[in-house]
């Protein structure tokens, strides 16, 4: 059976994403932080870890090595947003949030890398809002636009580095999910309208059919950094 570690499987996109590779008959370690994750199978195994402190990643990847001696995909999927109204550019928000989206994604994963080989995908969530290729679009959520702009340069940096065992690396970008994350940037006229369920359906996709390393996906299709 294949097995798949999603972070962030409490709610959302991560939620979304568990369930499919679990209707796909994959075994999952799903990962939380505060949030229980709220659905039972007997394929997958809940793990609570905070991202944005070393020791719970340390005793997080004990545990997940103690359950598989293989991971054939990890989604990188857990991040927070705390600076969705913030105009300003805010030191210790911005500190908080890198250490969880980058920094923390970034100890996780390099921990991991034992339990891959070639064919195995890491998958990282990134966004829009890391892209410079997106257009200009608001002054808000410095911080995590950083961020996300740093995983996908890690992307990059990490795809290059597995290449030689063939071992995949990708970025994905949802687009404006229907999520806790993506109403905290709704106003009073524009919401997020994609379901969580469609960014899972591509991101099976992606784990399941892309052989090529060091892109960036949305909706199947690459797109520019
Ligand atoms: N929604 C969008 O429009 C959108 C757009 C572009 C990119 N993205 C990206 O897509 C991914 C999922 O977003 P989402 O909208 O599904 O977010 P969400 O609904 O806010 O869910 C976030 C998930 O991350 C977990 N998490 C947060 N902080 C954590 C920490 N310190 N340690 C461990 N886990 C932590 C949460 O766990 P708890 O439930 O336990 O708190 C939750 O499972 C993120 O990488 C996000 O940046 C989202």
């Amino acid at each position: 059976m294949k097995t798949a570690l999603i972070t962030g499987a409490s709610r959302g996109i991560g939620l979304a994403t568990a369930k499919k590779f679990l209707q796909e008959g994959w075994q999952v370690i799903g990962t939380h932080m505060k949030t229980e994750i709220p659905i039972t199978n007997n394929n997958l195994v809940a793990i609570q870890y905070d991202q944005g402190d070393t020791n719970s990643i340390v005793q997080a990847v004990k545990d997940i090595m103690s359950r598989t001696s293989h991971l054939d995909v990890i989604v990188n999927n857990a991040a927070l947003l705390i600076e969705s109204n913030d105009m300003v550019a805010d030191a210790e928000k911005i500190r908080t949030t890198l250490e969880v989206n980058v920094v923390g994604l970034v100890d996780l994963t390099e921990r991991l890398l034992p339990l891959l080989t070639k064919g195995s995908h890491v998958i990282n969530i990134g966004s829009g809002y890391g892209a410079f290729s997106a257009s200009i679009d608001g002054p808000w959520a410095a911080g995590y636009r950083m961020s996300k702009a740093a995983v996908h340069m890690y992307t990059r940096q990490l795809a290059f580095r597995l290449k030689p065992q063939g071992i995949i690396v990708s970025a994905v970008s949802p687009g404006w999910i229907n999520t806790d994350m993506g109403r905290s940037l709704a106003t009073e006229t524009e919401g997020p309208i994609i379901s969580p369920e469609h960014v899972a359906e591509n991101v099976f996709s992606l784990a399941e059919i892309t052989k090529e390393t060091g892109c960036l996906w949305q909706d199947n299709k690459k797109r520019e950094w």
